[in-house]
């Protein structure tokens, strides 16, 4: 993991690079602090794809340490290479990077947009979410085959999924092998749920990251995914306005946005009066959610440069609803 200077918070930033286990990143004896990689520069325009690395490797008594340098040469059939490739733009984008104290850093800014929360609530919560939501799936599918098809269409390798939860859309990219999916979300419990979810979906674990993250800072670089997908998360994040800021951000040019997303009910109407009335209560149950925000509103001016909406009632969501659904294009 690296720190970089978020170009929205002017924060520093950690930056994961999809490492099969992160927690094996390890500390530096030396000093403590946390270094895997340290990215030193493009080797030169005509070869663009190339870059050289420096590695600092500790074994695994922390004894000693081993520095070599590399040159590689990003492609994009394989996870090694995903991370190669994503460090690349990294490089491009912040030219250096430097890697201290980045764990603790970057827990600090997951705490501040997701406050943290007892440990049995988060495993409550993880347990309603993968209990509770298999007809709220079922119903839903129709209009998730839709616009998960663009990812295909667009041949997207290498998504993004903004609070994952407990994985229930793996099953959407599970046909593809090249698919390469990273999960963000700050409620840890929710990963054994989406390894589970991976795994009966037949998707491959060796291509799936999960990361303690959340859409308000993510860690990942400029441009360095096909695709972003988000479904039932803005009702969640603390800052709507930033989190699609950060969708922007790491979406290459022409990557596409994907979303599914509850909204509030027409003004006037005795649902949007219901959702008012419930929605303190809800955010409380429900770990931040809200019942009415005008989400599609938010997507619409974020900056895309189209967005497809389309809207849908679910009668499996009673008062949460309705629904937008659609694609962005960035
Ligand atoms: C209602 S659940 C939806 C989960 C999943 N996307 C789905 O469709 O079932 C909302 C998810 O957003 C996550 N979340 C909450 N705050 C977040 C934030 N600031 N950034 C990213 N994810 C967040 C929660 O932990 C939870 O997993």
């Amino acid at each position: 993991m690296n720190l970089i200077n978020s170009p929205i918070l002017g924060a520093k930033v950690s930056l994961h690079f999809f490492t099969p286990k992160p927690k094996a990143i390890i500390k530096n004896p030396h000093n403590n602090s946390h270094i895997t990689m340290m990215l030193k520069k493009r080797v030169n325009s005509d070869e663009s794809n190339k870059l050289t690395t420096t590695t600092t490797e500790f074994d695994d008594s922390l004894e000693s340490s081993t520095t070599t340098t590399t040159t590689t040469k990003p492609c994009l059939c394989g996870r090694r290479h995903f991370i190669e490739a994503t460090a690349t733009t990294l490089t491009a984008a912040t030219q250096s990077a430097t890697a201290t104290n980045s764990d603790s850093e970057y827990t600090a800014l997951v705490n501040k947009f997701h406050p943290p929360k007892p440990d049995w609530y988060q495993k409550f919560f993880a347990w309603v979410l993968n209990s509770f939501t298999k007809s709220y799936e079922a119903e839903v599918a129709r209009y998730k085959s839709q616009i998960f098809s663009i990812l295909k269409e667009k041949k997207a390798n290498k998504i993004l999924e903004i609070g994952i939860g407990t994985g229930p859309n793996l099953n959407y990219y599970a046909s593809d092998s090249n698919v390469q999916v990273v999960g963000i979300d700050p409620n840890p419990e929710m990963e054994k749920y989406a390894r589970s979810s991976a795994t009966s979906a037949g998707f491959p674990l060796s291509n799936f990251e999960f990361i303690h993250a959340v859409g308000e800072v993510i860690p990942l670089s400029d441009a360095s995914v096909d695709a972003v997908v988000g479904t039932l998360v803005l009702c969640s994040v603390k800052d709507v306005d930033l989190t699609l800021k950060e969708v922007m951000r790491v979406l290459r040019p022409g990557g596409v946005y994907v979303f599914v997303e509850h909204v509030a009910a027409k003004d006037g109407t005795f649902l949007r009066f219901l959702q008012g009335v419930l929605d303190p209560l809800q955010q409380t149950i429900a770990d931040g959610c809200h019942l009415s925000r005008e989400t599609g509103e938010s997507i619409a001016k974020a900056g895309f440069s189209s967005v497809e909406l389309d809207m849908a009632i679910l009668s499996n969501a009673t008062f949460v609803n309705p629904h937008v659904y659609g694609i962005a294009k960035k």
